[in-house]
């Protein structure tokens, strides 16, 4: 399969699946040898790796601006890196979380100044901007209630509140385009948002993942 740089991201708070529909997909793309390239935010290279550590770390108190400028400083690197050679290559991308986190998290959520946090952002990324995006919907407590067998990193701790408030920004993301941006109901068993998934890849863009 070969449909030039075809750039996809899932996003979602917390719980909601973002992780486990990407994997399905890795594996779904590789069962299928499709060619593709699927990285993970905030993560993916040594310099973003270094980065994250910084970011999820629940002993360090980090300011806002500063929260915004580490994850799109990630982001840089990870675009120079990986995501803009990729889909120069033709190739196709799979992020677990892309730049609407951002626009989510520190906009809507910590409450930073938007008009700001979109031209940060805008820069991270080099133009690259996902031709589809999946959010994936799923109420703030089902999505902590997923999460709480696992240790929380400092964005988890940030209280239901602060989640409740990046959900509503997500959707007025999706509100705001509409023809980027799939809201997903992913309350729904894990089958039923995959194959909702791989529909929207199918009719989006001609191809037929045999999933
Ligand atoms: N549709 C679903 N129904 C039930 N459980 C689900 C569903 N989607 C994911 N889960 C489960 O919820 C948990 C969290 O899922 P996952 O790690 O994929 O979320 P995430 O969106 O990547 O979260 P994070 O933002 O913390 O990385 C996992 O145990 C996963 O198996
Ligand atoms: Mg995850």
């Amino acid at each position: 399969m070969n449909l030039k740089g075809v750039f996809i991201s899932i996003e979602g708070i917390e719980g909601a699946g973002k992780t486990t529909h990407w994997l399905m997909l890795k594996n779904l793309f590789e069962k299928r040898r499709f060619n593709a390239v699927f990285v993970r935010e905030p993560g993916g290279t040594h310099v973003s790796e270094a980065i994250r550590d910084i970011l999820l770390n629940p002993q360090w108190n980090i300011h806002a601006e500063s929260e915004l400028f580490l994850y799109a400083a990630s982001r840089a690197q990870r675009v120079r890196e990986i995501i803009a050679p990729a889909v120069k290559d033709g190739l196709w991308v799979v992020s677990d979380r892309y730049h609407d986190a951002t626009i989510a998290y520190q906009g809507y959520g910590r409450g930073l100044d938007m008009k700001f946090v979109k031209e940060v952002t805008q820069a991270s990324t080099l133009g690259y901007v996902p031709q589809l995006t999946f959010i994936l919907d799923v109420p703030a407590e089902k999505g902590m209630l997923r999460i709480s067998n696992r240790e929380p990193d400092r964005m988890e701790q940030s209280g239901l509140k602060f989640i409740k408030k990046v959900r509503r920004g997500y959707l007025r993301i999706a509100k705001e385009e509409q023809k980027r941006c799939v809201v997903i109901d992913a309350k729904q068993p894990k089958e039923k948002v995959f194959e909702k998934i791989i529909t929207t890849i199918e009719e989006r863009f001609g191809v037929n993942l045999g999933g």
